[in-house]
């Protein structure tokens, strides 16, 4: 199925459960995408470069005037409890903890005067939750767009994606970085993104090739990443770069880092040399891309995941087995290249596979990943998508 028919017949439902929920028919929709980041881990929140593209999963929020104007009351297909909040009080975070996201997003929507009249919504998902995917970023964004469309105004790009970055900070805790809001707002068909975190430049990477395929494998061991780590992680970049007195990790060099290394402990040490590392490969691998030299991707995506298991350290067994299938498979099975995505700490692995044989590979890795874990992987092969938008009924 296109990704245009994946999404109109996931509207057409949501509709449905809108309707059955609230007897009535939406007047608004939006939908906003996941993300896979091909490469670039944990280099976002360091001004670094990451190369991410949008998926052929996606949020959809459908809403309707609510009878109470100041009422909002939002409902999703995956979870159990509605949420309601009064747009007469301050917004502030609170249970159900799902609903932080559309309620810290609709808070920044308003403080760039973007007020939305009461409204009551349904939301509806296919990217997996908690998986690495970016299911929150989604869900910011979707709603982000939403009210773009009940209000009638439009906000630029790089604002929609901060205001969802603000969201995830304040109302859901985790320090995240801007790749994942930035992609679900502004990706591309057939196209991944070579942004540059600093700057917030874009370069778009086609994705045309029709002799590869993008393999997404879930491990379905799940992560969260409000848990210490990753703001432990982000911490231990900023002790680097001070020590190093660099403004950012994007700023350092390999050599500089080694002639500094007996000033910081060792953990410092190999966080730095794997931000500092996986900036040069994002920017060679993306030149890679535009080659069609995938093979050199490959190589980078299997050194970057290296570097994230043992310098990072926000791999997983799991993980490390899904990589280690896909290696063993090898080029002469059609796998250029393999590694964790996302923040790490459980969700998917993504591969660079041939086309012609993705369906064979994805059975070989799953069949024996399920054996050795006794874990049910989920697998798919995923288009590069368009970025977010309203969507008419
Ligand atoms: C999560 C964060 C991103 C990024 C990745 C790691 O997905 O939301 O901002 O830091 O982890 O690359």
């Amino acid at each position: 199925m296109s990704s245009d028919d994946q999404v109109s017949q996931q509207l057409q439902q949501t509709i449905d459960r809108y309707r059955e929920r609230y007897d009535s028919k939406p007047t608004w929709a939006a939908v906003a995408p996941g993300r896979v980041n091909l490469i670039g881990e944990h280099t976002d929140y360091n001004d670094g470069f990451v190369m991410p593209m949008a998926i052929t999963r996606q949020t959809i929020i459908v809403a309707g005037p609510s009878s109470e104007p100041s009422r909002i009351l939002i409902a999703s297909s995956s979870q159990d409890d509605t949420a309601v909040f009064d747009l007469n009080s301050p917004l502030t975070p609170g249970d159900p903890a799902w609903a932080n996201y559309v309620k810290g997003v609709i808070a920044g929507c308003i403080e760039h005067g973007l007020s939305p009249q009461g409204f009551k919504g349904m939301i509806d998902t296919t990217v997996p939750l908690g998986g690495g995917l970016s299911s929150s970023a989604s869900l910011e964004v979707a709603t982000a767009t939403l009210v773009e469309a009940i209000t009638e105004k439009s906000l630029d790009g790089v604002t929609k994606a901060l205001i969802c970055q603000k969201a995830e900070h304040t109302f859901a805790n985790t320090p995240c970085g801007i790749m994942d809001q930035f992609i679900s707002t502004m990706g591309q068909a057939d196209h991944a993104m070579l942004l540059d975190c600093r700057s917030h430049e874009t370069q778009m990477v086609p994705m045309t090739d029709p002799s590869i395929a993008v393999l997404i494998i879930n491990s379905n061991v799940k992560h969260n990443l409000s848990g210490g780590e990753y703001a432990q992680r982000r911490s231990q970049c900023e002790t680097a770069s001070r020590v190093l007195g660099v403004k950012a990790l994007r700023d350092a060099t390999l050599e500089q880092l080694n002639a500094n290394k007996a000033k910081m402990d060792d953990v410092t040490f190999r966080r730095a040399r794997h931000v500092i590392g996986e900036n040069d490969r994002t920017v060679t691998a993306a030149q890679a891309a535009r080659e069609n030299n995938w093979q050199r991707f490959g190589e980078l995506m299997y050194d970057s995941h290296r570097s994230l298991q043992h310098d990072f350290e926000v791999s997983c067994e799991e993980l490390d087995l899904l990589v280690e299938l896909a290696g063993k498979i090898g080029l002469a099975g059609g796998v250029y290249g393999s590694r964790m995505t996302g923040g790490g700490f459980g969700g998917c692995t993504v591969s660079i596979v041939r086309a012609d044989k993705a369906q064979q590979i994805q059975d070989a890795i799953t069949t024996a990943y399920k054996a050795k874990t006794g874990i049910d992987p989920i697998a798919f092969v995923t288009q590069a998508a368009q970025g977010a938008r309203i969507l008419s009924i």
